[in-house]
């Protein structure tokens, strides 16, 4: 099992630079069966990523990879199942559903894995699949989605679904005719997707917007992007500056990613200042207390209300947060309670007493946000605490270790 032990209280100083972005990177590669050879640049040091690295290179495809470019050949992919000890391994491995289904008009794949935050089902990809023409069985754990041919249509998402949008947005490019996408998820990490489609000669309009035009094209080839910078890791380090900084540059980010975290510390009294790609952050005094409610894009990221309550236990006064997105994203608070946070968790919502000074000690990550939260008490507490389980909080954060203490912080990783 891996641990990190974190000394708290030490005043985080310097540069962090912001990686690739999970979410973009984990929808980018499967794309890449797309076409015939892509290159995908930026790809963060994730072990997500290596997963799917794994998927491709079962299926057939040649990963090459140097530094953090892959170039990825798929001439030789085949369609075999993916079973179950590969679709656990991360959440994403759904988006293989998408672009087997363009490629080969088939797939078998076993229900993908990911973090416990929630029921998570998938019948709105389901849903759109079949408005595409694709017949949906399901096998024990396994789906088989066939179509004799993948028609464009109108679909309309009940809910702005991230992975339904990024699933039917494959499939559709190499669908016959014109597929429209209403009610589409909108989040950053859609619009560098479609980038990626569009070099390869897909014909996608609507970006950034919630109506998505797609005209099936026959042949998709070549294919190159940047992974865009990951705005919920800009946005974790931020609050670990707000929280323990001087001065600490968070680099190479997209701040308009993060209007939503930025407006709300900014209301809150914290220190910091916001320039084209990075921002400055400072422990800051007298915090004011707030109301948050998690929303989809560009509303208040669910990813970062754990990390966000970590920060609100500092603040003066009651703060509430309310979890829109997800039904079980409140598994940090028990720990970070065990650490003398004063925190209620009602339905939906959190009160959060604060400020409480937290105290070190033994807590267990459930998630990869979660393991987020507790990373940002652990900076702030009194003493050392071991964080357990932290192989979730490495799926999402590359290099959190040598980020973190680079800047001062006094962050070990073990294996026990
Ligand atoms: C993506 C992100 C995740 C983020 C989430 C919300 C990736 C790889 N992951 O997840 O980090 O927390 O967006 O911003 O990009 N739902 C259904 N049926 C469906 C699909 C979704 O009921 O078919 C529900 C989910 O259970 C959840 C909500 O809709 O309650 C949001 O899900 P969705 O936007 O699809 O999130 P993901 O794509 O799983």
């Amino acid at each position: 099992m891996k641990q990190i032990k974190v000394v708290g209280q030490k005043i985080l100083s310097g540069n962090i630079e912001i990686s690739g972005a999970k979410n973009s990177a984990v929808a980018l590669l499967p794309a890449a069966i797309l076409s015939d050879e892509v290159v995908i640049k930026n790809v963060p040091s994730i072990s997500d990523v290596r997963a799917l690295e794994d998927i491709l290179s079962y299926l057939g495809a040649d990963v090459y990879k140097e530094g953090n470019k892959l170039t990825i050949n798929t001439k030789k992919v085949k369609n075999i199942q993916i079973t179950e000890d590969f679709s656990n391994m991360l959440r994403a491995s759904y988006y293989f559903m998408g672009s087997m289904l363009a490629r080969f008009k088939e797939v078998q794949i076993a229900f993908p894995g990911g973090c416990k935050i929630g029921e998570r089902p998938i019948d709105i990809h389901l849903a759109g699949f079949e408005k595409l023409g694709v017949k949906i069985k399901k096998e024990d754990n396994t789906y088989i989605l066939k179509a004799d041919k993948l028609i464009g249509s109108e679909i309309t998402l009940p809910f702005p679904s991230v992975g339904a949008t990024v699933n039917v947005l494959l499939a559709a490019t190499k669908a016959e005719g014109k597929t429209i996408i209403r009610n589409a998820a909108k989040e950053p990490e859609i619009g560098n997707l479609i980038d990626f489609l569009i070099s390869m000669g897909a014909k996608i309009k609507g970006r950034d917007t919630d109506t998505l035009e797609i005209e099936g094209v026959k042949k998709l080839t070549g294919g190159c992007v940047q992974v865009m910078a990951d705005r919920i890791e800009a946005g974790t380090y931020i609050l670990a500056g707000v929280m323990t900084g001087k001065d600490l540059k968070i680099s190479n980010m997209n701040p308009n990613h993060l209007t939503s975290l930025i407006n709300l510390l900014k209301e809150m009294g914290a220190n910091i200042k916001v320039f084209d790609d990075y921002v400055i952050a400072s422990k800051s005094e007298f915090l004011k207390p707030v109301s948050v409610t998690t929303e989809v894009y560009p509303g208040f990221p669910t990813d970062l209300q754990q990390p966000l309550t970590s920060f609100l236990i500092l603040a003066n006064g009651t703060s509430y947060i309310k979890e829109n997105i997800y039904e079980n994203r409140f598994q940090n608070v028990s720990y970070l309670k065990q650490m003398g946070a004063d925190i209620e968790i009602d339905g939906d919502t959190l009160t959060i007493n604060g400020p409480k000074e937290l105290i070190g000690g033994v807590v267990t990550t459930s998630d990869l946000r979660a393991g987020a939260a507790l990373i940002l008490a652990a900076l702030v507490a009194k003493g050392t605490t071991t964080i357990k389980e932290v192989k979730y909080v490495l799926r999402g954060y590359g290099n959190i270790v040598n980020k973190l203490t680079n800047v001062g912080g006094e962050i070990v990783l073990e294996d026990v």
